[in-house]
Formats: C-alpha cells, sequence, structure tokens
C-alpha cells in the first residue's frame, strides 16, 4: 500500500505517520525529518535548504522531488511507503506520479488530514521535538514521562526554530498557497479521503485506518 498524509502544518501527520506506518509495515518517509537529518549532517543539500525552512518557505522543488525519490527507489522489505510531508506543489505531485508510473507503481489512496488553525498554531507553538529519533510530543496534549526527555531515546527535548508564531504563521500561509490545491488534484484523481484531526490522537489514527480501507 502506498500512502500520502496531506495537511497543513501541525494537523498531527508525523504523529499519526509513525503509528500507521509501524501497524501497516509501510516505510514512513518525511520530508521534513530528512531535510532535518541533512541540515545536522551538513550535506550540500542541508545547507541548501537551511534558509528556506527558517522562513517557513518550501525547499525548491527540483531538490525534494530528488530526494525523496532517491529514498523511494531504495525501498527494501516494506509493504509499501507512507509520505509525510510530501508532495506539497502541484509540480511535486506531477514529478511523484509520474515517476511513480514509470516504475510500475502508483499510488493507493492520499489521506488529508483536516485540523482548524487556531488549534494548529497551539499544537506547534506547544510542540517538542527529539532530534535524535524525530519523535514529537506536546507540552500539553501528548508530555513527555519526564519533562523535557524522550521517552523513546532519552535524549533533550528542544522546540523547532521554524516554531516561533512568526515562522508558523508564514508556514500556514505557505501551506494555504501551495499545498492546499493538492486536495482538489487527488480529488480529481479519485484518491483523496479525507479525515477530521480534532480528538485524542488514538481516535485520528483509526479514522486513517478505517480511510485507507474505504
Ligand atoms: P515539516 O517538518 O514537514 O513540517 P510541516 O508539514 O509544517 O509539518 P509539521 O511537522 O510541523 O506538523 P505535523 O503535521 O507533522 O504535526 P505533528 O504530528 O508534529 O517541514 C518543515 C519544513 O521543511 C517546511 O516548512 C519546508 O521548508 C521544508 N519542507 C518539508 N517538506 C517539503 C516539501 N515537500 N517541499 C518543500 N519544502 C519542504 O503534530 C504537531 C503537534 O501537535 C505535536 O506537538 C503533536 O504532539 C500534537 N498533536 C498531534 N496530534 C494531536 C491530536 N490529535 N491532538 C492534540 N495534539 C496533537
Amino acid at each position: 500500500m502506498n500512502l500520502v498524509l496531506l495537511g497543513p502544518p501541525g494537523a498531527g501527520k508525523g504523529t499519526q505517520a509513525v503509528r500507521i506506518a509501524r501497524e501497516c509495515n509501510l516505510s514512513h518517509l518525511s520530508s521534513g525529518d530528512i531535510l532535518r537529518e541533512e541540515r545536522k549532517s551538513k550535506t550540500e543539500l542541508g545547507q541548501a535548504a537551511q534558509e528556506y525552512m527558517d522562513r517557513g518557505d518550501l525547499v525548491p522543488d527540483n531538490l525534494i522531488i530528488e530526494m525523496m525519490m532517491d529514498r523511494i527507489a531504495n525501498l527494501r522489505g516494506f509493504d509499501g511507503f507512507l509520505l509525510d510531508g510530501f508532495p506539497r506543489t502541484r509540480v511535486q505531485s506531477e514529478g511523484l506520479d509520474s515517476r511513480l508510473k514509470a516504475a510500475g507503481e502508483s499510488l493507493d489512496a492520499v489521506i488529508s488530514i483536516e485540523v482548524d488553525e487556531d488549534r494548529l498554531v497551539e499544537r506547534l507553538t506547544g510542540r517538542l521535538y527529539c532530534p535524535s529519533c524525530g519523535r514529537t510530543y506536546h507540552l500539553t496534549f501528548s508530555p513527555p514521562a519526564r519533562a523535557g526527555i524522550c521517552d523513546h531515546c532519552g535524549d533533550a527535548l528542544i522546540r523547532r526554530k521554524d516554531d516561533s508564531p512568526e515562522v508558523v504563521r508564514q508556514r500556514l500561509a505557505t501551506y494555504k498557497e501551495q499545498t492546499r490545491p493538492l486536495v482538489a488534484y487527488y480529488g480529481d484523481r479519485g484518491l483523496l479521503r479525507t479525515v477530521s484531526g480534532v480528538g485524542e490522537i488514538d481516535t485520528v489514527t483509526q479514522r486513517i485506518k478505517e480511510a485507507c480501507q474505504a
């Protein structure tokens, strides 16, 4: 099964992707996490991406398409993939479609997670992130067992630089302008399933699983 999780910043794509991928034996490919790893390793791609990410803008399409298609082409041992944060523009969607088609593959469903904007800001500005394993927490909604420490790997949690209120505003504006139109793009292709991302994390996971089977 090949899936895409679509949704605005803070909708819960990363939170849900980890769970769905584990349960369905899918490879979880998060474009944001891959870019953060590239930055940490100070690769050419990481350095090129830095200024865009810190401003809340999108990294250029050509860099992203190559980065993600390279990961997809090298998957082994999974029953498919779960894309989180990619595609994010029309050019990326078309690039993904044509490259999958050339490889004899296709998408099975695109799940759009819907959350109202006030809640998104609350989620992002309270988010804690583990730079070692990529797990996310929230100060109020899903706090770690020990304050400031990742439950999974025991490392210190940080705030993402792009979760400041000003950058969050820019990321939401970028989403509306460049990514939201993909809802119609995938709707026209019969692939779109819409789920509410509001409610308990377990409840949202269940909704996504049901949407995948619809
Ligand atoms: P990226 O890392 O992909 O950020 P994003 O899409 O903005 O998404 P987030 O990670 O902020 O949110 P999420 O939906 O994963 O929510 P989460 O599960 O963490 O991208 C970062 C940057 O990289 C971009 O701005 C861009 O510059 C660049 N980039 C990445 N991909 C790109 C691409 N394809 N093209 C070009 N540039 C690209 O949850 C958020 C918070 O809410 C957490 O604290 C969580 O605990 C909490 N939460 C989750 N679910 C619930 C719930 N049900 N109830 C209460 N709280 C919840």
